[in-house]
């Protein structure tokens, strides 16, 4: 029985292609900066970024808080998303590394809008910690995108009061696909941008931190502290090309198995979802059937091959990625209904 994971697109397995493109890497030494598939790598992130210059990292947590790190001061804040991954998913890094308060926005929708900054632009006073950065994300982790008009006008808010902007672009690809636009015209709105090579993409590890090249040689030597070097890293490199070369269209696919997941799944009584919300590969629905069991659904999923997390707040979140078929997704469908209809 095929195992359909739909836990995360963190969990996508790598082609036998791209396996090979690493094992055929070129490789030296990174941290002499004599890595060839890692420089080429980095070549290529900063042009389709339309920033100066990209480094490669070994996730998006080391990207994101190397980004922190290198645009603020101990002592600054950053203005972030309530529910952003860097401020709620990532260890309480942006504090412990880089010694930044994080001032919360909290949206119904996770968006950061322009009052949210007029809101938090105070003047100079000594009892208050300066903001020098608005941390963006985009997708954002509900499974939306930030409209670009919005990024552009909380960027322009942003430099009138002379702070930095990070875009945490994990899913830069997935946001760039369901808004029509290039990773590089969203990443115009932003100083410094990571995205992940790994999930819908599929390479096994890495990520990229890109922007101004003062900025990312900061951001190496922070990456060296914490043991970041990565020496013949270009095996993984290898990867992170092959990902980009094949694996950007593809994720077509993963936006359309969502949408047919979610369009499937909402026509099953008792189940609450909002097919306008389902915008990249993620899907959020709730169950509102008297005597279901949510532990008892989740076992027999699994028992017929389905893995899924646990609801958080009684929300379910599926996502669909690389080996998740149309077909997957009626078996998944079924299987929801059948256990729902046993429940009446
Ligand atoms: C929005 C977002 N940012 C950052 C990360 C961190 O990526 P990584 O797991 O590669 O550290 C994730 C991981 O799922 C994420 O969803």
């Amino acid at each position: 029985m095929k195992t359909i994971d739909l836990r995360s697109d963190t969990v996508t397995l790598q082609p036998k292609e791209m396996i090979e493109a690493m094992a055929d890497a070129e490789v030296g030494d990174d941290v002499y900066r004599e890595d060839p598939t890692i420089n080429r790598l980095e070549e290529k992130a900063a042009k389709l970024t339309g920033k100066p210059a990209a480094m490669f990292v070994l996730s998006g947590v080391m990207g994101n808080q190397l980004a922190i790190r290198s645009q603020t001061h101990h002592g600054d804040a950053a203005l972030v998303g309530a529910n952003s991954h860097l401020y709620t998913h990532e260890t309480g890094a942006i504090a412990a590394f880089s010694g930044v308060l994080p001032v919360p926005c909290s949206n119904v929708d996770d968006c950061i809008y322009p009052e949210d900054i007029e809101a938090h632009t105070e003047g100079p006073d000594i009892h208050v910690p300066p903001i020098t950065l608005l941390c963006m994300e985009n997708a954002l982790g509900n499974g939306t995108v930030v409209p670009l008009e919005l990024m552009k006008a909380d960027y322009a808010m942003a430099k009138e009061r002379g702070w930095n902007v990070h875009l945490d672009g994990a899913r830069l690809f997935n946001a760039a696909l369901a808004l029509g636009k290039t990773p590089a015209e969203i990443a115009h709105y932003t100083d410094t941008v990571s995205f992940c090579l790994s999930k819908g993409l599929s390479a096994p590890v890495g990520s990229i931190l890109a922007g101004p090249k003062e900025t990312i040689e900061k951001a190496r030597r922070y990456r060296k502290m914490i043991g970041g070097g990565i020496r013949q890293g270009g095996y993984l490199a290898a990867a992170g090309i092959y990902a980009l070369d094949h694996m950007v269209d593809r994720l077509r696919e993963d936006h359309e198995n969502a949408k047919y997941l979610a369009d499937g799944l909402s026509k099953i009584p008792g189940i609450e979802l909002e097919l306008d919300k389902v915008q990249i590969n993620m899907v959020f629905f709730k169950i509102n059937v008297p005597n279901y069991d949510a532990k008892s659904l989740r076992k027999y999923l699994q028992k017929n091959g389905v893995v899924t997390l646990p609801p958080e707040h009684g929300q379910y979140r599926f996502v669909t990625h690389y080996g998740i078929t149309k077909d997957d997704c009626d078996t998944v469908i079924r299987l929801i209904k059948e256990y729902l209809a046993s429940k009446k």
